[in-house]
């Protein structure tokens, strides 16, 4: 039996990370997924082929409505989605050969096929035809990710309902797409929907949709949603769906909704299915993630677990952060994650971005604040590209003057967010921020005067 430093089970972005930095330290590793290709739930069907989507359909969007504002003349608009799909599939083939080449470059072994452990130090392999073979590891990561949560009495069909995983692959437009779940992944994809020609209603069951985020962002955020052409329905009890109708009810009152396609994006469950966890007796916590200590380790010394599999946000970058550091772990070096400063965003038009605490959250933990907030729409740069809507927000210690965090709604937030991810990583402060010479005219400016506002010194408000 072949033996291994570390076998990392999974090779989404927590996975393949891992595997490669674990290289890089010398150490000699198998990495096992069972797609064909590497990159994980990410780069195969999540992610990668969403923005790919998300791209293309607000360039569609840009030349049906705004390009005539540009003084751009386009005449009439078409697009073919079999096109638009195989640019998308095309994108993700370039990634996943970029991951697979980057393995054979660090000499990670890859396996292909279904893993299970056979004790606490042997997992073994099986591929779709072929017989399986068994690799030994001083050291195996968990990191097999998550699947969509389906709902008992809305199942997926493949065809008319479906999770994600069909959502970025329509062979046609759906005249009436109903997205039941008014999170990320229901958002962003029924934007594209939308976009495309879609008529699309969102069914969240919370009163607000995304709600993680602030009361503020999300009012201003679902107003915009709602003049694309989204309908939202926050409130909303899903009962069912039969003869093309879903059903709901709020407060007791029935509601109907048409849907020739239903997305169901009610959140993800940690993936440990048909693992054989029981075989190296890793437990499960109460929500039936991997349970791990600290340091990713989990209740077997030489097991470690990673990504959406334990407890966290279900994100890439999470993710790639345990892989690292379990890796630095397992060579002896002195990994680090700061899982306080795990940036989130939406990656609709505009996008939502947020790091550390809201103002809502703070404000529920009783802690003493000063807000600075800036509306896109006085910048320079969002008035010169069209893109004023939004606004930056800056949640500061009101004693220290600190960045506690940080809600961005406007374009490019989730590039913008880093920033603030940065100045928090250094202990910064809203004056920092404020004293920061940013690029003019750039977007970023509207961070900087949220970090003047925290002190009512903004130059371009009142
Ligand atoms: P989510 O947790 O973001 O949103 C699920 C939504 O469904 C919530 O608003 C919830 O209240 C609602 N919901 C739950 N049960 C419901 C029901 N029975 N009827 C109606 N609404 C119901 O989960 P989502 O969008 O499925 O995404 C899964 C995971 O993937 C998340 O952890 C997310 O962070 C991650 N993801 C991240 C992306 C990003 O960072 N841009 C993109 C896509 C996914």
């Amino acid at each position: 039996m072949e033996s291994f430093d570390l076998i990392v089970i999974g090779a989404g972005p927590g996975g393949y990370v891992c595997a490669f930095r674990a290289s890089q330290l010398g150490l000699k590793v198998a990495l096992i997924d069972k797609r064909s290709t590497l990159g994980g739930t990410c780069l195969n069907v999540g992610c990668i082929p969403s923005k790919a989507l998300l791209h293309s359909s607000e360039h569609l969007v840009f030349a049906r409505q705004h390009a005539a504002e540009h003084g751009i003349k386009l005449g009439s608009v078409d697009f073919d989605l079999a096109a638009l799909m195989k640019r998308k599939d095309a994108v993700v083939n370039k990634l996943v050969g970029g991951v697979t080449q980057l393995a054979k470059g660090r000499k990670v072994m890859v396996f292909t096929g279904a893993a299970a452990f056979t004790s606490a130090t042997t997992v073994s392999v099986t591929p779709l035809s072929g017989t399986a073979v068994e690799i030994a590891g001083k050291n195996i990561v968990i990191a097999t990710g998550s699947v969509p949560v389906e709902l008992p009495f809305l199942k997926f069909d493949g065809d008319t309902v479906v999770s994600s995983d069909d959502a970025i692959a329509f062979k046609e437009v759906p005249r009436r797409l109903v997205v039941v779940g008014g999170g990320v992944i229901g958002l962003e994809l029924g934007s594209v929907w939308s976009r495309l020609g879609s008529e699309v209603t969102v069914v969240e069951f919370l009163p607000k949709i995304i709600a993680t985020f602030d009361d503020d962002v999300v009012r201003s955020f679902t107003r915009i949603l709602q003049k694309q052409g989204l309908k939202i329905e926050v409130g909303a009890k899903v009962t069912g769906f039969s003869k093309g109708v879903l059903t709901a009810e709020r407060d007791g009152k029935p509601l109907e909704f048409p849907a020739d396609k239903v997305l169901v994006a009610v959140g993800r469950r940690p993936f440990t299915d048909q693992l054989g966890l029981d075989k190296a007796s890793v437990v499960l916590d109460e929500k039936k993630r991997v349970k791990v200590d600290a340091r990713l380790r989990t209740s077997v010394p030489n097991i470690w677990a990673i990504g959406d599999v334990i407890a966290g946000p279900m994100l890439a970058h999470k993710a790639e952060e345990d892989g690292v550091a379990v890796a630095e772990w397992i060579a002896g070096k002195a990994g680090h994650i700061n899982w306080d400063l795990v940036p989130g965003v939406v990656y609709t038009a505009p996008e939502v971005a947020s790091v550390g605490l809201g103002e809502d959250a703070a404000k529920a933990q009783g802690l003493s604040i000063r807000i600075g907030k800036f509306n896109l729409a006085a910048n320079g740069r969002a008035i010169a590209a069209g893109t004023t809507d939004g606004f930056v927000k800056i949640i500061a210690d009101s004693k220290t003057d600190r960045i506690l965090g940080a809600q961005i709604l406007g374009a490019n937030a989730g590039e913008l967010i880093s920033e603030i991810v940065t100045h928090m990583e250094y202990g910064g402060s809203a004056e920092d921020l404020g004293r920061t010479i940013h690029a003019h005219p750039t977007m970023s400016e509207a961070l900087k005067e949220a970090g003047l506002a925290v002190s009512k010194s903004a130059i371009h408000a009142l």
